[in-house]
């Protein structure tokens, strides 16, 4: 069985991360996106999985490489030369998903952090005999989603409404606990992912006494003394955190060094960035790749561009 993953889109939403790096490339819990849904594929025995490329794509091809080796699953790419939307890509790879042998085959967004219950998903769709399958998700929100208009007995599909303008239903064409492609989102889904690990392999978290709630913490970081570190804070390899920092519902890239007694609280910083002593940064803060914040600057709800310098506070409300 074969699965495609859609990593065309330009992640607006994710930006200033995505001016660097490729939304499905940018680091969740201290892996790129599309890890996570190529695990999940490895899991339950897929042969093959397509990525369907349309934006920066050699940089997409030299992550593929390792993972290749790495994953143990043939990855190809399905090269647009336009953006084709959601549905292109499908048809576009047509031949290579379904052949001769009229397998079905999984279609996955790159941006999705689920418990992906796939295998429940294939039994499911075997035993209903229709076309496709979808899984959906409740939102508070749907106006910013493709709504799904079902018969709430049988489960069968009548509509999508996309966007709707006046209330149609709540649920949505997704599956997810998350959708990460939106710095809101990520923040929460981070929380939720580290719950998810906390009960099925706590193994993974960070355990040691000054820690807060759920931590992930790569084993290449530093850590100084009389940190405050928790909740929900994702620490990627090399990171470098001198004393008296205090992080919560945060995710620090690779790279990323934070200097003495600042504090980062709800905040993504992107890889190799360097906030200064004293330094806080805070209120849906996101810092691109390489940048600097200076000393004693307060950064609330601000955008940071990539290799910029922060000389002065930004508050936004
Ligand atoms: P935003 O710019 O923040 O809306 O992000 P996005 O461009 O990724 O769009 P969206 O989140 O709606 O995309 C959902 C999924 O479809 C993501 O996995 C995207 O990578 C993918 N996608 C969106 N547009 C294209 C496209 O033109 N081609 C391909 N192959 N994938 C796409």
């Amino acid at each position: 069985m074969k699965a495609i993953i859609l990593v065309g889109g330009l992640g607006t939403r994710l930006r200033p991360l995505t001016l660097t790096v490729p939304k499905p490339l940018v680091d969740f819990a201290n892996k790129p996106f599309i890890l996570h849904q190529i695990e999940a594929l490895k899991a339950i025995g897929i042969s093959e999985v397509i990525l369907a490329i349309n934006y920066q794509a050699e940089v997409m091809l030299n992550f593929l490489k390792n993972i290749e080796e790495n994953v143990g699953l043939k990855i190809s790419c399905s090269q647009e030369t336009e953006p084709l939307g959601t549905a292109g890509p499908l048809a576009l790879a047509r031949e290579r998903l379904v052949g001769g042998a009229k397998e079905p085959f999984f279609v996955l967004n790159s941006d999705i952090i689920c418990e992906f219950p796939l295998k429940d998903m294939i039994a499911f769709h075997k035993h209903h005999g229709g076309e496709a399958s979808i899984m959906v998700a409740e939102v508070e929100d749907p106006s910013k989603y493709g709504v799904v208009i079902m018969d709430e007995k049988t489960g069968k599909v009548e509509k999508f409404i996309e966007k709707p303008q006046k209330f149609m239903g709540v649920k949505i064409n997704a599956g997810f606990w998350m959708n990460i492609g939106q710095p809101k989102n990520y923040i929460s889904g981070l929380s939720l992912y580290l719950d998810f690990l906390r009960h099925n392999c706590s193994s993974k978290l960070a355990s040691s006494g000054n820690l807060i709630g759920n931590v992930l913490i790569d084993k290449s970081a530093r850590i100084g003394e009389g940190c405050s570190i928790g909740p929900d804070v994702a620490i990627g390899p090399n990171c470098v955190i001198e004393s008296n920092v205090d992080l919560s519902h945060c995710t620090l890239m690779k790279g990323v060094n934070i200097g003495r007694r600042a504090k980062v609280c709800n905040s993504i910083i992107g890889w190799n960035s360097t906030i200064g002593n004293s330094a806080q940064v805070y209120g849906l803060t996101i810092i691109g790749e390489g940048a600097n914040v200076n000393d004693g600057v307060e950064l609330k709800g601000a955008t940071i561009l990539p290799h910029s310098v922060v000389k002065a506070s930004i508050r936004n409300s």
